[in-house]
């Protein structure tokens, strides 16, 4: 059986499932073989990086799913050492060469770097691919307020979507409701807290066990109910469909509050605050 997921429409109007197919590290045949099995399964919206080397795996899972390309939406990301706008634009084609596609539905700025100074030039040359036909939907991922409120400033377009780390141990209220007064969608990066101290975290599986449920799909159910599209990366194909498994149950509002309450300030799983952390 191929689960529905439910959608919601971006403020460019690009219509996007909220759960989607996390890829970092899947890459290679395996990789191949586990976003074919994802795509199968349901998942219509997959994740991707320049930096994560699988947009090749990307093209060729989606070859083996044998789903229309128009049926689904294929996201990557621009890396940190391609901010100029050249380099940018050479980098958005090159990330088309490599998934095979002719345009992406969603291209994001993988980190802002602040430090470096260049990430309202990358902004520039997405807004641009996206005139060009290059990418559907344009957004970023890791972006604070200050650096959103710049691109607002210098360029009069907001992102789509800001995909940031987001899990129970760092629930970002602020952030969610900064992205909500500015119409941008909240995309959440390891979701499941890649699955460490989260399964034999007592809360969630006290939560999973009033549910009859797992403690991945209470996490997931807690990022929908927050209004938060998830891309959980799972090479399991039972985990796969026990991730967009959760659509058939919602939290009462206690346990969303019990959820959102194991948030600590220093919950980051490895610190990495976008106001100093740079990537390349
Ligand atoms: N923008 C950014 O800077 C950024 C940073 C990090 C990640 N991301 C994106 O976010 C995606 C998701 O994050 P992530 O991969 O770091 O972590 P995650 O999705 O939170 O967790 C993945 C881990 O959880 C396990 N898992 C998945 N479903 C499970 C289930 N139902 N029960 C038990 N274990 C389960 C997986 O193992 P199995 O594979 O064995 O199931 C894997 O080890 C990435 O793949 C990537 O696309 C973006």
């Amino acid at each position: 059986m191929v689960h529905i997921i439910p959608t919601v429409t971006l403020k460019d109007g690009v219509e996007i499932p909220v759960v989607g197919f996390g890829t970092a590290n899947v890459k290679g045949n395996q990789g191949a073989t586990a976003i074919a099995s994802a795509i199968t399964n349901g998942y219509r919206l997959i994740d991707s990086a320049y930096n994560y080397e699988n947009e090749g795996a990307v093209g060729e899972g989606i070859r083996r799913a044998g789903v229309p390309r128009e049926k689904l939406l294929v996201a990557s990301k621009l890396p940190g050492r391609y901010h100029q706008y050249d380099e940018a634009v050479k980098a958005i084609q090159e990330s088309l060469f490599r998934a095979n596609v002719d345009y992406f539905d969603l291209y994001l700025i993988h980190w802002p770097n602040p430090k470096q100074d260049h990430y309202v030039e990358a902004w520039q040359a997405l807004i641009d691919a996206q005139k060009w036909g290059l990418v559907r939907s344009i957004g970023v991922s890791n972006f604070l307020p200050e650096h959103l409120e710049r691109l607002e400033k210098e360029t009069g377009i907001l992102p789509s979507v800001n995909q940031i780390e987001l899990h129970p141990f760092f629930n970002q209220e602020e952030q969610r409701e900064w992205h909500e007064k500015h119409g941008i969608v909240t995309e959440s990066w390891s979701p499941l807290y890649r699955a460490k101290h989260t399964m034999e975290n007592e809360t969630l599986q006290y939560v999973a066990h009033k549910y009859s449920k797992s403690v991945a799909q209470v996490i997931l159910r807690w990022h929908y109910q927050l209004g938060a599209i998830t891309i959980p990366k799972s090479t399991s194909p039972n985990r796969q469909l026990e991730n967009i498994s959760i659509f058939d149950f919602a939290l009462d509002y206690e346990d969303m509050e019990m959820i959102g309450k194991l948030t600590r300030p220093d919950g980051r799983i490895n610190g990495q605050n976008p106001a100093e952390y740079e990537e390349f």
